[in-house]
């Protein structure tokens, strides 16, 4: 967030510095002024080497800004849309985990997962708890708990998967929530809290239970299998068992004990969904 703001306002100072040097009659054209504070800021987030996804956000966010102020909108309009994208993304400056949805070919192969007894799973961060009613419909011998942070994606999440019994969505931060009590761990998150999430799950989760790990591999540990899901985006569901794992050391690669990488293709066993 700061890395943005940074942006910003360094973008805005070039691009009005270099206006009023070179064509002050450009300042009272608000749009052309907004376009090249865009292009300044998004080359100054690239030389601040921040994300890419970041660079048609401030390519687009000043002239957008001064398209939207021409629309004369009422005012209390910017605080209600700003109120619902906080109560919807809540801190991901904080978290580092932005909305996105597993989608019903993953949660198929997901499904494949579990064993045949009944068992706990919990989606940690659960946005709009999706993939935990396919899942509930699919295998309703099992329980599944949704963690959410974002007060109006829990919301969201709650009312949608209420009526059936063998889900539970609570609203609160999944770090503070021990893993011991589940089987299966399931997280789509992002590169960033990958290890942080081992160093919890490493402790906490039982013997022979299972993380599942949606697109973001855990650095430097040898999954158990790899399942590569037949989705328009490749989708990869790494899995580990972090209570029978060891880190490599310096002298070697080091795997679980035991174990070889298998990677699976799970094609057609979801054609139904
Ligand atoms: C990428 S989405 C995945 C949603 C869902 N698990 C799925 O696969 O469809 C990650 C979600 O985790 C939530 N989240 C991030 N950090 C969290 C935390 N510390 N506690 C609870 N929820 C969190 C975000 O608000 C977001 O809704």
């Amino acid at each position: 967030m700061r890395h943005a703001l940074a942006a910003q306002l360094l973008g805005a100072a070039l691009a009005a510095g270099l206006i009023l040097l070179f064509v002050p009659s450009l300042i009272v054209q608000p749009l052309a002024t907004a376009a090249i504070q865009g292009l300044f800021a998004a080359l100054a987030s690239h030389l601040l080497r921040g994300p890419v996804w970041w660079l048609p956000i401030h390519l687009a966010f000043m002239p957008l800004a001064v398209l939207a102020r021409g629309m004369g909108l009422p005012s209390w309009i910017w605080l209600a849309g700003f109120a619902m994208l906080l109560l919807t993304f809540w801190r991901t400056d904080r978290s580092r985990v932005p909305l996105y949805l597993t989608n019903a070919l993953t949660s198929g192969a997901l499904a494949e997962l579990l064993p045949d007894a009944p068992i706990a799973v919990i989606d940690l961060g659960c946005g709009d708890g999706s993939l935990l009613r396919r899942l509930a419909r699919a295998r309703p011998d099992c329980r599944f708990v949704g963690f959410e942070h974002a007060p109006l994606t829990w919301a969201w999440a709650w009312l949608s998967c209420h009526r059936l019994p063998n889900i539970e969505i609570r609203l609160g931060d999944f770090w503070a929530h021990p893993l011991s009590n589940y089987s299966l761990v399931y997280a789509f998150l992002s590169p960033v809290p990958m290890q942080r999430l081992w160093n919890k799950a490493k402790p906490e989760m039982k013997a022979d239970a299972l993380l599942v790990s949606n697109s973001f591999a855990v650095p430097d540990i040898q999954p158990e299998r790899i399942v590569e899901v037949a989705d328009g985006r490749h989708s990869r569901l790494y899995c580990y068992r972090p209570a029978d794992t060891y880190r490599p050391g310096p002298a070697g690669p080091g795997h679980k004990r035991g174990d070889c990488l298998a990677i699976s293709a799970i094609e057609g066993a979801v054609d139904a969904q």
